[in-house]
């Protein structure tokens, strides 16, 4: 498809240093051009002034009025197949446009506007079977005057946000927005970044253009994030198949890593009075303990006496990362890698526990079935105490124990010394 996209500001000059505009920063009009560029469409991006990069490969037709806006995006609505104004037109501009500076003690108290061109209102009659989609950055009664502004305007998809929310419109990397569309559909998404935002609308002018847009279709669109989930949470079954070298404390088996997960979030809960931090964020290290051990699904459980195999395990894992955390929507992406990293760097105080209780666990089930695992790898009690040291990071208490347990294995000759 042909997109015709507007974004930023634009700026309505007094004189040649003043201006009245707007706080758009052009974020969610440029995000919607590179998202239709990745899939592969054609894009012309008219910009107001803004201060983000270059969209690389995009034709931009840069602007500065709502004027030239108006000028530039006729031009170029012919060929076009859907036109997103996400530009935050200037509604008034100076009457009088002074040619030289207006010194301070000839300026008149009260400046006389008028208002700019609506580009959308001026371009309705031109719209044919084009997809017009349209912004509304409301204040109070986001929903109704998006609704009245579709109808108004002609559009068949109005994006509505509440920009008076920080996390949420002109500046941000995130966008809390409702989708209202001409059949009366109304998808409200949750906080997403500008780009997943991007996706989820161009999700429903692709199905809308090539099957007529009923709202089945918009439904589908919407629930493209939920697709993405589902994928992760299907591919995420292959955990249980991921065996470690630890036995299940009778020794019937050995035990998988979703097992293994499940087991390091219970004792987080009933254990968190033994971390050394006393204000621990536990739900973080619940977040650790269950997405930790996700990317072994494609790099696979390295033994932890293994030196060869950990020599390229970092690499193997960063891999491993990218393609499964990949699967999410890119805002959960982010944070499950964000969870994923903090968790093997082992700096913060939830990481440290966190690493504590994925140490602590593995012993007891070396302990349980009388150290056979320990003994068929040859394994000694001073590359135990080794591997275990960290332990005390997260947890004096629980390295006590820890050592209580290698003393005593010893004892029982299921470690050698
Ligand atoms: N728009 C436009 N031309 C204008 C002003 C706005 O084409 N002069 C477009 C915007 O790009 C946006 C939509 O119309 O896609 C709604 O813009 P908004 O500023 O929210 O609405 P207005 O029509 O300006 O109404 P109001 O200022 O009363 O909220």
């Amino acid at each position: 498809m042909r997109f015709l996209i507007t974004a930023g500001p634009t700026r309505e000059f007094m004189d040649p240093v003043r201006f009245l505009s707007n706080r758009s920063s052009g974020k969610m009009g440029y995000a919607i051009a590179l998202a239709a560029r990745d899939r592969g469409h054609e894009v012309v991006l008219v910009s107001g002034p803004v201060s983000l990069p270059a969209p690389g490969g995009i034709p931009v037709v840069s602007v500065v009025s709502a004027a030239e806006m108006l000028e530039a995006v006729s031009t170029h609505l012919e060929s076009c197949d859907a036109l997103v104004m996400a530009a935050a037109v200037a509604d008034w501009r100076p009457v009088q446009v002074s040619e030289q500076k207006m010194k301070k003690n000839q300026a008149a108290s009260s400046l006389e506007l008028e208002p700019t061109p609506d580009i959308l209102m001026t371009l309705k009659p031109r719209k044919g079977s084009r997809t017009f989609v349209g912004f509304a950055a409301e204040t109070m009664d986001v929903e109704a005057e998006a609704g009245r502004k579709l109808a108004a305007k002609g559009l068949d998809l109005i994006v509505a946000n509440d920009v008076s929310q920080p996390d949420s419109g002109f500046d941000v990397d995130t966008n809390r927005v409702v989708l209202l569309t001409s059949d009366g559909s109304v998808v409200r998404l949750p906080l997403l970044s500008k780009r997943e935002v991007a996706e989820r609308i161009l999700d429903w002018v692709e199905m809308g253009k090539t099957a007529g847009g009923d709202g089945g279709l918009y439904l589908r669109a919407a629930s493209g994030r939920l697709e993405k989930q589902w994928d992760f949470i299907r591919e995420i079954d292959k955990l249980k198949s991921v065996l470690r070298r630890t036995l299940l404390l009778d020794g019937s088996r050995y035990e998988n890593d979703a097992e293994h997960s499940w087991h390091l979030a219970v004792m987080a809960v009933l254990l968190r009075e033994h971390a050394n931090e006393p204000r621990l964020d536990l739900a973080r290290v619940i977040r650790m303990v269950l997405v930790h051990d996700i990317v072994e699904i494609d790099a696979g459980d390295t033994y932890c006496y293994d030196e060869a195999g950990n020599r390229d395990k970092v690499a193997r894992e960063q891999v491993a990362a990218g393609r499964l955390f990949g699967l999410l929507p890119d805002e959960q992406r982010q944070e499950f890698m964000s969870i994923w990293a903090e968790f093997e760097a082992r700096e913060t105080a939830e990481a440290k526990f966190a690493a504590a209780l994925d140490r602590v666990q593995p012993l007891m089930h070396n302990f349980g079935p009388a150290g056979v695992v320990w003994k068929s790898h040859g394994v000694r009690s001073g590359q135990v105490l080794e591997r275990n040291r960290h332990v005390a990071e997260g947890s004096r208490v629980l390295w006590e124990f820890a050592e209580s347990l290698i003393r005593d294995a010893v004892k029982r000759g299921y470690l050698d010394p």
